[in-house]
């Protein structure tokens, strides 16, 4: 059975909505009053069984699936669909015992022990074999369980073991060296080992970027960065093919951390599930961290090619890892739902069912809190459910954007190396600066790898793409070429591949797209600021840049480079080409994004204020679905709608007025 958004093998009646269950913490006597619960909440779906290994495979060989087998009926007897865990997340004590060697190892020669999760190191042979023998024994045992309804292969692969440095992953370096470059030749070019005297003659000679005296080759940083995603990804597909063969009508995920980690280049991953997945915790910190949460929602959805996916974790309210963990305000839990399903989500799932009562993770919320059902959290968690239930109509929607950035992890990874003119700058910061904009206004996005398909869009954001492919640069100035608009900002178009600098004057991607030469960089102190010429003022970033042809649009108007260029517009062929030298500020960033969009006629979703936001999908029948969240304590207004709020039924005219808190869902 297939649903017309996400694929199922069992589908849940209506959008997913659950939680990690873990009922093998609990006694019997619990389970039946889960249900009971979940049938309240409205609960239709659970994934199942991810921390399950030594529960399953008490010892090596023998499989233990009783309880499981349990459970499964039970929650298949109450319509509750399973994303069943391949329970390869965290490895037994008898395994990583019995095997130390693949235990992680990070960068100074520290080994990670037992005791905590992840334990493994993802080059390991050893757990590569006993985990896939794992994967077969429940994938042969619950083939044909008719609650299956997805499997979820391990957990947020590369949470805690993303890079390891053992012996085991060193000769797997070398190998995927080889396979990368042929000969040391090549390697030695490409890390220009010319220089401090790092030549190699030998492939043995050839480490993983371990602590070193000092900064290790920026190249074999970027290099190692790559094989470990390449590592962690290999285990992913490994568990992939072996559920395929032996079921292939059950869909397969895992669940990513977009947004929340670099380290997995999820662009390239997303092809390969059948189902994306997300979990999300709320970043502390952020003035605003729902727009975090957009961002993250937006780019899952660049990781599914644009196609709906599953919000397969966060919290109800407060997290248990931070130093000071928030607890969610009251609705706050909601509107953070109704942002993911606005941008694609549609499962709304929970880390966790019912909170532990012992364990690392006793003090994280969940969707039962340990006070139990007479709660706020958990009278929220059933309202939730009755919301989602009137949401049907989302499911199989699409978003329909003039607007793409252009996200790439590799530049993620090279730009934020060491020994760069400034361990300021953070490339998700820069993105959001831009991103927040086009939220504030109600404008909305698309978050695309750099091999998508640019042609239906206007306008192209290239946040900081510090390491930018000649494809890349070819794509962008053919968009802009033919009559699109790219905004450009700085530290873009720098280095190749092998982060080797573009030379002739920065951005040595762009430059004549940009029509501009920048010959040096000045970066700022935290705190120090640059006067611009329309009052406002630069921070973090700003470069000694001249116009070649590009018109100046803002110039700095103090420091060394008074009279430079900080946001200059030129004219490149059909289109237009911005390109902006330095972080600008809020007010500045919305004024440029709010003239650009004029210019193209790109209008945005409804006409809001402050807090709130507004995100339009298209449903299946070609109705227009707006979503509108008020994320702040007080009333406002929104002009520019028209219809039936989906949530309450009631007809909605312009101008209309927010309670504090309130969300609707408009159709027209
Ligand atoms: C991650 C993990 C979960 C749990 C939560 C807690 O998302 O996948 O197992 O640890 O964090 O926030």
């Amino acid at each position: 059975m297939t649903a017309a958004g996400l694929r199922w093998s069992v589908a849940p009646t209506g959008l997913g909505y659950g939680a990690d269950y873990y009922p093998e913490q609990w006694e019997k006597s619990t389970w039946l009053e889960d249900i009971e619960l979940m049938h309240r909440a409205g609960v239709n779906y659970v994934s199942l069984g991810v921390f399950a290994w030594s529960w399953l495979e008490p010892e090596p060989g023998r499989f233990h699936f009783d309880t499981f087998d349990e459970i499964m009926d039970l929650l298949g007897a109450h319509d509750i669909s399973v994303g069943l865990g391949t329970a390869t997340s965290s490895p037994p004590a008898w395994l990583v015992c019995r095997h130390p060697e693949m235990r992680p190892v990070d960068d100074s020669g520290r080994v990670l022990e037992f005791g905590g999760r992840q334990s493994w190191c993802p080059s390991s042979p050893v757990y590569r074999e006993f985990s896939l023998r794992l994967v077969e024994a429940v994938a042969e045992h619950y083939r044909d369980h008719p609650a299956l309804a997805l499997w979820h292969v391990s957990n947020e692969l590369g949470c805690h073991n993303a890079r390891c440095y053992c012996e085991t992953s060193a000769v797997a370096f070398r190998r995927w060296l080889r396979n990368r470059y042929g000969t040391l030749d090549e390697l030695n070019r490409a890390w220009a080992t010319a220089f401090w005297s790092q030549r190699y003659t030998d492939w043995f000679e050839v480490q993983p970027p371990r602590l070193a005296p000092t900064f290790p080759n920026p190249t074999s940083q970027l290099d190692f960065a790559r094989f470990s995603d390449d590592e962690l990804r290999s285990q992913l597909l490994a568990e992939r093919d072996l559920l395929r063969r032996i079921t292939p009508g059950v869909p397969v995920t895992t669940n990513f951390m977009v947004g929340a980690t670099k380290n997995m280049n999820y662009l390239a991953w997303g092809p390969d599930v059948d189902v994306v997945s997300n979990d999300h915790y709320l970043v502390e910190g952020l003035a605003e961290p729902e727009v975090e949460l957009a961002m993250s929602a937006d780019l899952t959805r660049g990781v599914a090619r644009g196609r709906s996916w599953m919000l397969m974790e966060q919290s109800t309210s407060a997290v248990n890892w931070g130093t000071v963990n928030r607890a969610k305000r009251p609705g706050e839990m909601w509107r953070n739902s109704l942002s993911q399903v606005s941008r694609g989500a549609e499962v709304i799932a929970y880390f966790q069912w019912r909170a532990s009562s012992a364990g690392a993770e006793k003090f994280h919320s969940a969707m039962v809190p340990h006070a139990g059902e007479s709660t706020r959290v958990f009278e929220e968690v059933v309202a939730q459910g009755e919301l989602l239930a009137r949401l049907d109509q989302v499911i199989g929607s699409r978003s329909q954007n003039s607007v793409a950035f252009l996200v790439d992890y590799e530049a993620w990874w090279a730009g934020e190396l060491d020994s760069h003119p400034s361990q300021n700058f953070r490339y998700r910061d820069e993105a959001m600066r831009w991103y927040a904009a086009f939220w504030r206004v109600g404008i909305g996005v698309d978050l695309v790898g750099v091999d998508a398909d640019l042609s239906g869009y206007s306008l192209v954001i290239v946040p900081t793409l510090y390491l930018t492919t000649d494809a890349t640069a070819a794509a962008v100035d053919r968009f802009v070429s033919v009559g699109g608009t790219a905004l450009v900002t700085y530290f873009s178009g720098i280095v190749d591949e092998s982060d080797h600098v573009r030379l002739g004057g920065y951005p040595g991607a762009f430059r004549d797209m940009l029509g501009i030469r920048t010959q040096e960089f000045l970066p700022l102190r935290p705190g120090q600021t640059v006067d611009l010429s329309d009052g406002s003022t630069a921070s973090v970033w700003t470069e000694d840049c001249v116009a070649t042809s590009a018109e100046t649009v803002l110039s700095y108007a103090s420091s060394q480079i008074a009279g430079r260029v900080a946001v200059s517009r030129n004219n490149h062929r059909h289109g237009h080409a911005w390109y902006v030298s330095c972080a600008l500020g809020p007010e500045t960033v919305d004024a440029l994004v709010q003239r650009i969009t004029a210019e193209l006629g790109i209008q945005p979703v409804a006409h809001t204020s402050d807090g709130v936001e507004v995100v339009r999908r298209i449903s299946r029948d070609n109705h227009t679905l707006t979503f509108v969240i008020n994320h702040r304590d007080e009333e406002r207004t929104v002009t520019g709608l028209g219809g039936m709020d989906v949530l309450t039924d009631e007809t909605i005219g312009s101008p209309v007025v927010l309670r504090p808190g309130q969300t609707l869902v408009v159709r027209s």
